[in-house]
């Protein structure tokens, strides 16, 4: 699989021109890739093609019109323009180039380009005599000025019999040229899975054992990851925040179904992120009704969780492995001791007590670790190690995943 293109929204605009036949290929290929394809056609391309080849290969039914109350209803041009990552023009023709070039919005593929914040490419196909021509290459020349990436076109005999420059691209590279304009991530490709949140670990149907964790260091991880160009799984336990765009989750409540999670998608993964605060015990035997109150001492017996990041750092072919150590003291000497026993490559350590006495810092410095939006990071590995400074979860996320490059890389390459 093309890893650049996995979950990117494409939107594929086909124009009027005799390569719209390709287009119905590079739909299946695009898929192929692992994005997500939803085709919008001119007028003039249903001339050639007709929308249901497309609504077929596609899965999606395909948007022709801007004044559809019905399509509008379904999903509007505003919403497709937003959904898509990429619209992808092909072929564009000397006619939608022209358009698009003096901003016109009075087609339905015109308007979404225009209200579009996403990555435009066009791949023009026509006739040589047109492509060549200075009104043509002017509408070209200010396309790209403002950021449209052209992909082609390819020189060759053309469906006129003559033989010049004005071919579609082939859609091989079509789907290479798409997939460059997204393969530019630190971490391009790799597959990542991230632990987040506490986990709940019942004692009654209403009452629960459970660890003071919001989850946003994992999920600023997560989205920070797919930044980089990452594919990214999250195991979520129970938290109150929104998915990243492009992230698969799953949600899970105690540790066993964490785990299960877990292993079950582990041999397929590059890396391991344990941010999770999972709750070391469970209660050996869950009440079915809830425990009456009484004045009587009440204990509640507890067996052991698994461990579940020393269980995929202990793997026969382990991914690499960050682990988190929340600590209230001795910070580095408990985490080192972390990295060594649970095997790990990395690990990030914090303390989550209250850490300063200057009141003039105390505002800041005190709202740091579980349940807040800033943290500060000692990140230890075997012969280093780096102080990330207090800072917003998702800075520090982006700094934390920087320095697991390097790391990874530097593993991966010896
Ligand atoms: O041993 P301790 O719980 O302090 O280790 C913390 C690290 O181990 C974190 O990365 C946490 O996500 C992970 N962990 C785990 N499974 C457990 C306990 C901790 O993956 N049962």
């Amino acid at each position: 699989m093309n890893a650049s293109l996995h979950n990117k929204n494409i939107i594929l605009g086909v124009c009027g021109g005799i390569a719209a036949y390709k287009s119905a290929d590079l739909v299946r290929r695009l898929q192929d890739a692992g994005a997500q394809v939803r085709v919008i056609m001119t007028s003039a391309a249903m001339e050639f093609i007709t929308p249901l080849t497309f609504q077929a290969l596609s899965g999606y039914p395909v948007h022709t019109d801007l004044l559809d109350t019905e399509a509008e209803a379904a999903m509007g041009h505003i919403e497709l323009a937003r959904w898509a990552d990429l619209v992808l023009i092909a072929p564009a023709t000397a006619n939608s180039l022209a358009r698009l070039a003096s901003g016109r919005a009075d087609d339905l593929l015109c308007a979404v380009c225009l209200a579009s914040k996403a990555k435009i490419a066009v791949a023009p196909a026509m006739n040589h005599v047109m492509w060549s021509a200075d009104t043509t290459q002017n509408n070209l020349h200010s396309l790209s000025e403002s950021g449209v990436e052209i992909f082609g076109p390819d020189a060759g005999l053309q469906a006129c019999g003559e033989v010049g420059e004005g071919r579609l691209l082939d859609t091989e590279q079509l789907v290479h040229a798409c997939s460059n304009l997204f393969s530019r991530g630190l971490l391009q490709g790799l597959k990542i899975m991230i632990t987040a949140g506490p986990t709940f670990e019942p004692i009654d149907p209403v009452r629960y054992i459970g660890n003071r964790s919001s989850g946003r260091m994992g999920f600023a991880i997560a989205e920070a990851a797919i930044e980089q160009g990452a594919i990214v799984s999250l195991i979520a336990g129970p938290v109150h925040l929104t998915t990243p765009q492009h992230c698969q989750r799953t949600d899970v409540e105690t540790a066993l179904q964490m785990h299960q999670a877990v292993m079950s998608q582990i041999a397929e993964q590059d890396v391991f992120i344990a941010t999770a605060a999972v709750a070391d015990y469970r209660p050996h035997q869950v009440q079915l009704q809830k425990i009456k109150k009484t004045t009587d001492k009440l204990n509640i017996s507890l067996s052991p969780n698994p461990d579940i990041l020393k269980e995929v750092a202990a793997l026969s072919k382990p991914p690499f492995t960050l682990g988190f150590a929340a600590e209230t003291e001795n910070v580095k000497d408990h985490a080192l001791l972390k990295l060594k026993n649970k095997k790990l490559n990395m690990i990030a350590a914090n303390r989550v007590a209250h850490m300063v006495t200057t009141h003039e810092e105390s505002q800041t410095k005190q709202d740091s670790g579980f349940n807040s939006e800033y943290n500060a990071l000692q990140v230890l590995w075997k012969d280093g190690e780096l102080i990330l400074e207090h800072a917003r979860k998702t800075q520090l996320a982006r700094q934390l995943l920087t320095i697991l490059a390097n790391r990874y890389y530097e593993k991966t390459s010896t």
